[in-house]
């Protein structure tokens, strides 16, 4: 059966052999200035691996929303360096000059709340990235097709997102943070509406992606059923990052996807 690794879009997306995954270093980031200025991040340190998926813990206004936007280049960071996938992307300043592409070819987001589009069906809502992206309508809907039947959700492709269930929404999100097989996926809270079962099953296909595909993922989490799915974990309190060893032994198994 195809399952698109031999077509050529695939091979050219496929090349992740340099990747170096996430790399930041001395991020801060300050907001506003003067009397009212406030340091989210102050030096922050950080490594994910291409294929590794790291969870990053911390309480409440801690700044973990502020790395992940700095990293998604969301916001700009006030200081630092942060490598992408083969890039130095910000070095004291950005190096990229277009963030709208880097966001769309490099990064896959996934939300605690899916944000699919109401007025596309499930099919559209993943083949869009890539249509925007310039490949075909052709294409981009037969990689979506696939990525679909990878998360278990082909059989709701054509239907809308309120047709689905909630768990049905969340892997179609991340079927569509898939779609540019992006080298970083950045997942902020993405289990918190889901039971258990599903959510180490969310858990479980952020692990394969990652090894299958050596995509670099971090999980911004508080929830205490993911917590030790986690090999390698980092808390962030006062703005900076303490790496710590995570309760999970097991490599997850490769899927072809
Ligand atoms: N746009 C902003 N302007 C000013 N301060 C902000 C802004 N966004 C976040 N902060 C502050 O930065 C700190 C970190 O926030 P945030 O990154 O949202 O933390 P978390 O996601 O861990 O709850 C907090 O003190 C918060 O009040
Ligand atoms: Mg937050």
């Amino acid at each position: 059966m195809a399952n698109g690794l031999d077509t050529p879009w695939m091979d050219a997306s496929l090349s992740r052999s340099t990747s170096t995954g996430i790399q930041i270093s001395a991020l801060h980031k300050r907001y506003g200035s003067g009397d009212t200025a406030v340091d989210a991040l102050k030096g922050v340190d950080m490594q994910v691996l291409p294929g590794e998926v790291v969870g990053l813990i911390g309480p409440s206004g801690s700044g973990k929303s502020t790395l992940l936007k700095c990293l998604g280049a969301v916001i700009e960071p006030t200081g630092g360096t942060m490598v992408l996938g083969n890039e130095v992307i910000y070095d004291n300043g950005w190096l990229i000059p277009d963030l709208r592409t880097l966001r769309r070819d490099k990064i896959g987001f996934v939300f605690q709340a899916p944000y699919l589009i109401p007025f596309l069906d499930v099919t559209d809502n993943v083949a869009l990235l890539p249509m925007l992206a310039g490949h075909s309508k052709r294409d981009a809907r037969r990689r979506a097709l696939e990525l679909l039947e990878a998360l278990d959700v082909a059989h709701r492709a054509k239907a809308m997102p309120s047709q689905l269930s909630g768990g049905e929404q969340q892997r179609v999100s991340i079927a569509r943070a898939l779609a540019n097989k992006p080298p970083v996926i950045l997942a902020d809270e993405p289990t918190a509406p889901l039971d258990s079962e599903r959510a180490l099953g969310v858990i479980r296909i952020l692990n394969e992606i990652a090894a299958q595909y050596e995509t670099a993922v971090i999980v911004v989490t508080h929830d205490e059923k993911i917590i030790p799915t986690f090999q390698r974990i980092y808390n962030i309190r006062d703005g900076k990052t303490h790496e710590e060893k995570g309760q999970a032994k097991k490599n997850w198994q490769r899927k072809k996807i």
